[in-house]
């Protein structure tokens, strides 16, 4: 049996993507597709769609492990996760995120833990969030062999510095000083930048004035490729929906649904039916009745 994966559509095998295949789409003019995946079954199917590449984002804090942001995710949950993934998509680039507080503290500790996604969590690059500050751990990390995808705009991680989960850029000298971030990130050799709840007008200028292909959230159109939260995108995080999320399934209510049908069938006595129960030879049957009687009479 071969284990190469194929598109769904023309039954060709797909090649593994890389990061200079990102690249390469950025100057062909090809739009990049990215989503987040946290578990085997979405990864198989993330890929089986034929996306360009999945980020085992640090969002899974929120959307999979119910905390109010992204700062309790540790280095073990992203490495539980991204092994998951792993194992589910073979063909889509897989970018693992650093969790707060595994690259701020030391350049070293920032080296050692990035190498983990590779070594132990079978991703292909990381990510992680900052400018100018992260420099330093930007390029040890790449000086590693390590592909580094940035991130810029609203940081998830700072939540509390920026003052809650609001748009970025938006002054001009916070924009300017985004352009520099992303221009500095560029030189150091990332292979990519997230721009994430940042002005439609920056995020267009900033991909312009930069090699590296920049992947959207929030950030209009004329970014080289967009990203969503899986969650989000399938209506399964009920708590809130972002305003540049567009919903393609409505699974949360789906699945609730079919959590009221399944109570309502065992309540009512109609689930299991006869295709669900395991069925025993009729002789094997009457031996056992036969057997526990006679048991039943001589007190054997
Ligand atoms: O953690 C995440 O899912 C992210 C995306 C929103 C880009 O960083």
């Amino acid at each position: 049996m071969s284990t190469i994966p194929t598109n769904p559509i023309t039954k060709t095998a797909r090649k593994k993507i890389t990061t200079l295949a990102l690249r390469q789409k950025k100057d062909n003019g090809e739009p990049i597709t990215m989503l987040t995946g946290y578990d085997y079954p979405t990864a198989l199917a993330l890929d089986q769609a034929g996306i360009d590449a999945i980020l085992v984002g640090d969002s899974l804090g929120m959307v999979v492990l119910g905390y109010e942001n992204t700062l309790p995710v540790t280095m073990e949950d992203m490495l539980h996760h991204c092994k998951a993934v792993a194992r589910g998509a073979k063909t889509a680039l897989l970018i693992g995120d650093m969790p707060f507080m595994s690259y701020q503290a030391s350049t070293e500790e920032a080296v050692r833990n990035a190498g983990r996604f590779l070594q132990t969590g079978g991703m292909d690059a990381i990510k992680l969030e900052g400018g100018r500050e992260r420099l330093e751990a930007v390029r040890a990390i790449i000086g590693a062999g390590i592909p580094v995808m940035g991130h810029l705009g609203l940081t998830p991680q700072s939540v509390h510095k920026l003052g809650g989960f609001r748009p970025q850029g938006r002054s001009a000298i916070s924009a300017e000083r985004l352009l520099e971030d992303a221009i500095l990130l560029d030189q150091a050799g990332c292979f990519s930048l997230v721009l994430e709840s940042v002005p439609a007008k920056l995020a267009e200028m900033v991909s312009k004035r930069i090699a590296m292909p920049t992947i959207g959230i929030g950030a209009g159109g004329g970014c080289d490729g967009q990203v969503l939260v899986t969650h989000d995108l399938l209506g399964l995080f009920d708590r809130f929906t972002p305003k540049f999320v567009r919903k393609y399934a409505n699974l949360h209510s789906e699945m609730e649904d079919a959590f009221k049908a399944f109570i309502k069938d065992v309540e009512n006595h109609t689930f299991p039916a006869k295709e669900h129960t395991v069925e025993m030879p009729e002789e094997e049957w009457n031996a056992l009745v036969e057997h526990l009687d006679h048991k039943g009479q001589t007190g054997g």
